[in-house]
């Protein structure tokens, strides 16, 4: 049973009339009373913005591959894909979609591919897939210090997934499914209710730089945020409380070869490596 949350609260002459407006206005740093600070405990957790399954099987990741394109590049040829091709993607191709959303490109943990408010990392990277040669078809969490992942024990794969998108035939043909959730405390401890807002503002880092990193490898990706959620949590094993499943990315061969899309794109600006996918 969800809990319920007055749809209109009364504040300072003030009405809300909806759940996100009274969180908007309970999340607002005012420059008195609620001033963040930076507590020990706060500043333990800056360290240890990572997860770990330590008793689980891992598999190594090659290293990121290097891209040809400059970013407007890939800028100007993203499109969402929702149909993909037969050919699965590579074990490389897989390293680098997961070193952009959430690597650690350095030797040290305090930076990584994506910022993070007061570098707290409160994302975690869940991976699905199907047909990769390397991979079991299974449920793996991204090992960021590491760069490996880790089999998520008993986790059902990608089928499990599918049908928890929305629009379950926009996903139909996806052989890998990503997402990313959140682990809320690791923030809140700093920022409060703020905290929040910083995760989905960080989730929103990951694909744009998921999506630029896919545009120029030639790979298909679709974000998704039309999914149920408890059962994307279930699949993966989060409470969806503590840690939660913010945003979904399906990814796939394109379903014709560049050359052959570029060549029938032909009066498209930038029509590199893309489809164009039906909006929703
Ligand atoms: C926050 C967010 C949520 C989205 N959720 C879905 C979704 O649930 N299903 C879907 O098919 N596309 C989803 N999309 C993709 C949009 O439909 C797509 O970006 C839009 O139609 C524009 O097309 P383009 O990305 O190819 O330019 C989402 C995009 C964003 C940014």
């Amino acid at each position: 049973m969800p809990a319920q949350v007055p749809s209109a609260v009364v504040a300072d002459g003030y009405r809300f009339d909806s759940p996100a407006e009274v969180f908007h206005e309970n999340s607002k740093i005012r420059r008195i009373g609620n001033a963040p600070g930076l507590s020990a405990e706060a500043v333990h957790a800056m360290s240890h913005g990572y997860k770990v399954y330590a008793a689980s099987p891992t598999v190594e990741l090659p290293p990121p591959l290097e891209v040809g394109s400059t970013v407007l590049e890939a800028i100007r040829g993203r499109r969402c894909v929702r149909d993909y091709g037969p050919a699965p993607l590579s074990l490389a191709q897989i390293a680098t979609i997961l070193f952009v959303a959430q690597g650690v490109p350095g030797s040290g943990q305090l930076h990584r591919s994506v910022p993070s408010g007061g570098g707290l990392f409160p994302l975690e990277i869940y991976l699905a897939p199907a047909g990769v040669a390397g991979l079991d078809d299974a449920v793996y969490h991204y090992d960021v210090r590491g760069h490996r992942l880790e089999l998520i024990p008993g986790a059902a794969g990608i089928d499990a997934l599918r049908p928890c998108i929305f629009v379950p035939e926009a996903a139909a043909t996806a052989s890998v499914f990503m997402a990313v959730t959140a682990v809320f405390g690791r923030s809140r401890i700093k920022y409060g209710e703020r905290a929040y807002r910083f995760a989905l503002m960080e989730s929103g880092h990951v694909m744009q730089n998921v999506a630029l990193t896919c545009a120029a490898l030639s790979v298909g990706f679709c974000p998704f945020g039309g999914f149920v959620d408890d059962e994307v949590n279930a699949v993966l094993g989060v409470d969806g409380l503590d840690e939660s499943a913010l945003y979904l990315g399906t990814f796939g061969t394109l379903p014709r070869p560049a050359s052959a899309a570029r060549a029938g794109d032909a009066a498209r600006p930038s029509p590199k490596n893309q489809e164009q996918g039906e909006s929703r």
